[in-house]
């Protein structure tokens, strides 16, 4: 069965889809089975991966309102190894919609639970909000996995997200845990930026990953082409740093050896 990991943050431009992509790709190169799940409806997880956003007859707008079955949906990309379940501007429809159904919060859970046997791990990548969407995801997920740039105002945010995830385990999801808290976008010489890693260190001992995803222009980059960095440029920073997140991943839920292949 399916690890489900939500990268949530419900702050924008924070590192969420460059992690969900990166992520991805790392596990899928370690022969895990990977579905990328996109909520966003800005849909750049989609169109990261090389899918025209523009271009889909369905999208998890779909499987959300129970207007097709995932399976149908999901597109499995050969060149990287992995699924997208695609997005667009339509899920603000869906999201729209879902408040309005009784059992709104569990859409995409009830989705998932079809194709989950399919996959070793899912990745949702969330949009920039504390939303009916994202609700969904804590819903569906196992772990949260929560992107951070180590900035001023970063841990402000960050109570109110680990409020919410609280909220669901209580409520709804027991199973849900925060994965981690991953350093994004991380420049060492920059003063602040080692303050608030160590403050993260010090009110999560157990929680931040040990990679630092460094500032890295290859990262940024890479969406232009429809590519995870490791098709676009393997040795860069970046694409060490997220085959490292997933060797943490991997240790963590299946003991994980990091056969490359
Ligand atoms: N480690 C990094 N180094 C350089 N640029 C990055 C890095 N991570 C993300 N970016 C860029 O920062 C912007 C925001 O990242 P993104 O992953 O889209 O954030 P979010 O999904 O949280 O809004 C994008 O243009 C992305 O390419
Ligand atoms: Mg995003």
């Amino acid at each position: 069965m399916a690890h489900i990991i939500a990268v949530a943050n419900q702050k924008g431009g924070v590192g969420k889809t460059t992690t969900a992509i990166n992520l991805a790709a790392s596990l899928a190169a370690t022969r895990r089975r990977v579905l990328l799940v996109d909520l966003d409806a800005q849909g750049n997880a989609t169109m990261g991966v090389g899918v025209d956003k523009y271009a889909l007859a369905r999208t998890t707008r779909d499987v959300l309102l129970e207007q097709a079955p995932a399976a149908e949906v999901i597109q499995f990309l050969p060149q990287l190894g992995f699924s997208i379940m695609p997005a667009n501007a339509d899920m603000t429809e869906a999201e729209i919609k879902l408040r309005d159904v009784a059992a709104g919060d569990f859409a995409l859970k009830t989705a998932l639970e079809q194709v989950a046997a399919n996959y070793d791990y899912i990745l949702l990548d969330c949009p920039p909000a504390l939303s009916k969407l994202t609700v969904n995801a804590f819903v569906a997920a196992d772990g949260v996995l929560i992107p951070m740039q180590c900035e001023y105002y970063a841990l402000e945010g960050l109570t109110a997200l680990v409020d919410t995830i609280e909220k669901i385990r209580r409520v709804i999801n027991p199973r849900l845990e925060i994965e981690g808290l991953l350093r994004t976008m991380f420049d060492p010489r920059n003063n602040l930026s080692n303050d608030v890693s160590a403050q993260l260190l010090q009110h999560f001992p157990d929680k931040v990953y040990r990679t630092i995803v460094p500032r890295n222009v290859r990262l940024a980059e890479a969406p232009s082409h429809g590519l995870p960095v490791l098709g676009y440029d393997a040795a860069s920073s970046g694409a060490r740093a997220y085959l490292a997140l997933a060797g943490e991943v991997l240790r963590r839920h299946d003991g994980g050896q990091m056969a490359l292949g």
